[in-house]
């Protein structure tokens, strides 16, 4: 059986499947098997610079787009923004719970300065003559889970979050998202200060059905 195999470049050349053990990649193997979430509160700095960052979400949007509609954009949140929008996460919290006091206040003043980098995956899904609107939902799926696996490639933690700020009209007008699209994810990234620690995984044999 013949294989491709893709060098640094991009260029591609025959392996068989002999050859193919040699050709599998364990770092990525490793990472894909081992990466789990560190939560957004023990995300710290450093987190990734411009450049680095550039290569995160050329990565993130690297991702099947069926009819190549790009229907998600991303917005970089960090530096002293992360503050400005805590603070309104935090009026906007109160005036719709006046009695909002000590954990669950401060909770709301750091929903944005957790972790040194926030960026906000958004969906731009929408009716299409041919393509479905949930494919292109899917996409925007993709695209979160490649940027938190492309954060930690580059030795970064990356938590997908939504939290309440995805759902509501006047954190997402703050922030700059239209009223037609969608928060796929806040994608915090930062450094970890707490080791890992896993939780329970599905168990294949309750998810899995194999045809032949
Ligand atoms: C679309 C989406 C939204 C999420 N929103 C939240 C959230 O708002 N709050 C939360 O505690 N976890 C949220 N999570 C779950 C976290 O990402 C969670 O830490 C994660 O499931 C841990 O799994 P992992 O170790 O495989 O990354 C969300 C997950 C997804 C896929």
């Amino acid at each position: 059986m013949l294989l491709f195999e893709a060098n640094s470049v991009g260029n591609f050349k025959t392996v068989n499947e002999q050859n193919r053990r040699r050709t599998v990649n364990e770092e990525m193997k490793a990472l894909l098997h081992n990466r789990r979430t560190i939560p957004a509160q023990f995300l710290s700095e450093p987190g990734p610079d411009d450049r680095t960052i550039r290569s995160l979400l050329t990565i993130a949007s690297r991702v099947p787009d069926h009819g190549k509609l790009v229907p998600w954009r991303f917005i970089v949140i960090r530096g002293e923004a992360r503050k400005r929008f805590s603070a309104s996460f935090c009026e906007m919290a109160l005036k719709r719970d006046p009695s909002l006091a000590g954990e669950g206040l401060e909770k709301e003043k750091t929903r944005f300065t957790r972790a040194p980098v926030i960026i906000a995956v958004v969906s731009r899904a929408a009716s299409h003559p041919k393509i479905p609107e949930w494919e292109q939902v899917l996409s925007a799926g993709a695209c979160c889970m490649n940027l938190v696996m492309a954060a930690h490639a580059y030795g970064f933690v990356g938590n997908w979050l939504t939290e309440w700020m995805a759902y509501d009209d006047e954190a997402l007008a703050m922030i700059g998202i239209d009223r037609e699209e969608k928060v796929a994810g806040f994608i915090h990234i930062g450094t970890p200060s707490v080791p890992p620690s896993d939780r329970p995984r599905p168990d294949l044999d309750e998810i899995v059905s194999w045809i032949d």
